[in-house]
């Protein structure tokens, strides 16, 4: 079967990577993708848009693509599920209108509200005044998110007054995020620890992946701005098994559920972005989609084919899989380009690939790189996702930034801590 994957990250290096090595599998085809992508003995690119839904119908047809796998939430919100499956197509991700729950924040809250899945209390504006007035009345910390889709940074979490009010002008009078600001959702600031869990579901069935955590802020003991992430981890021990009973029962069966009675059953990755409070687990967000960097740290622990797994998803078979993983943990470091997420720039050479992957239990995972004449240049702000495991957290981390020391890019950036914080739980 030729398997293609939408979108041209570290995410879908790494779905690639893991598709690829699917005896079932004959190529693996990248729209756009990038160059670790095109060098897979199986890889190959081609220059189609992720949101060009004729030509990539066109292009599944004529390289007989029996797979399509969607990375970033942009096309599925768009409707790429719908466009390609009312073809006959098989294509794993969730439809446009399932998609909601990551693509509209007021979406997501007012479905949690209705099945009672625990999440921080909020209140949805469409008024910037209003919206002010809340915050003065309600008093701080408060987070305030944009309602739609902004890359990871519509979010702000404000301990003043004046940090909400600036965030909620941006939002909605100098309209940053553009219409993703129409509306902003202001919410409970809650306190814990993060962690990820992402779940394969049929629409009616769901198996969640192995946990993890993200480090979105771009700088060490979680300073600084906001990323995309910055480095992740896979399992996260504070996602205890006793916790992940709760998980499930609180939180994944019935979103599953809720979607289906609601006439939307979820099909696809389904990401719970978890804040592990004192009185359990509750809700900061759900994706739908695979994480990015989590995806990263997860998938080179999986020993179970994914692709069975992507094709009982879409064909509504998933109670009939289970998924296997190795017991040694992931640790998977962002290299970004100086600036990131700032302003940075591009096209400067990248150095010792190669000498990285050289070590044992060390993948790199491409994402803002292109080749020319074999040479590789950097070209977005995550660069490089170096990742390692190893039979002991600490050895994992070790290993990574070992690898992360091989390879040169001028104005290299990473954080020195990933992984810390889960050494407090060993
Ligand atoms: P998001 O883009 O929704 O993942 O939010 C970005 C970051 O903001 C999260 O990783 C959290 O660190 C933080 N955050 C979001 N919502 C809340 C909340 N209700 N309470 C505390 N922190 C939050
Ligand atoms: N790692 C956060 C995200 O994928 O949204």
């Amino acid at each position: 079967m030729n398997v293609l994957v939408i979108g041209s990250g570290g995410r879908e290096h790494a779905l690639a990577w893991k598709i690829a090595k699917s005896p079932l599998v004959e190529k693996v085809y990248g729209a756009p993708g990038n160059p670790g992508i095109e060098n897979l003995d199986k890889g190959i690119c081609v220059s189609v848009a992720a949101d060009d839904f004729d030509m990539l119908a066109a292009y599944v047809e004529a390289q007989n693509i029996g797979l399509t796998v969607v990375g970033p939430e942009d096309p599925l919100a768009k409707g790429i599920v719908d466009a390609l499956s009312a073809q006959g197509m098989r294509v794993f991700g969730p439809s446009a209108s399932a998609a909601q729950l990551e693509a509209s924040k007021r979406f997501a809250k007012e479905f949690m509200t209705r099945h009672n899945i625990p999440t921080a209390t909020y209140a949805v504006f469409d008024d910037a005044e209003e919206a002010i007035r809340y915050v003065r009345d309600t008093g701080t910390p408060l987070v305030v998110k944009a309602d739609g889709l902004a890359a990871g940074k519509g979010v702000t979490v404000a301990g003043d007054v004046s940090q909400a009010e600036a965030a909620i002008r941006a939002a909605m009078e100098n309209r940053v995020f553009g219409d993703a600001g129409n509306q902003v959702v202001i919410e409970e600031c809650l306190v814990g620890e993060e962690a990820s869990i992402l779940a394969f579901c049929d629409g009616t069935t769901f198996m969640p992946l192995a946990s993890s955590q993200d480090h979105k802020p771009a700088f060490d003991n979680d300073e600084g701005p906001n990323t995309g992430g910055m480095g992740a981890y896979s399992p996260a021990p504070v996602v205890t098994d006793a916790m992940m009973k709760r998980i499930n029962t609180e939180i994944l069966g019935p979103c599953i559920k809720g979607m289906a009675a609601e006439g939307m059953p979820y099909k696809g990755i389904l990401y719970a972005g978890l804040i592990i409070t004192e009185d359990g687990p509750k809700v900061i967000e759900f994706n739908v989609r695979f994480g990015d960097p989590e995806t990263q740290a997860i998938l080179p622990r999986m020993t179970t084919d994914i692709v069975p797994l992507f094709l009982a998803c879409c064909d509504g078979k998933l109670d009939q899989h289970k998924i296997e993983y190795s017991d040694w943990p992931c640790v998977t470091v962002v290299m970004a380009s100086g600036g990131y997420p700032g302003a940075y720039k591009k096209g400067i050479p990248i150095e010792g690939i190669t000498v990285a992957e050289a070590l044992s239990d060390v993948m790199v995972f491409q994402a803002g790189v292109k080749q020319e004449r074999g040479d590789l240049f950097t070209a977005g702000g995550r660069v490089l996702n170096v990742t390692a495991m190893a039979p002991t957290l600490p050895e994992a981390i070790e290993k990574a930034y070992e690898a992360v020391g091989g390879i040169q890019f001028e104005g290299a950036h990473y954080r020195t801590d990933i992984g810390k914080k889960a050494l407090r739980h060993v």
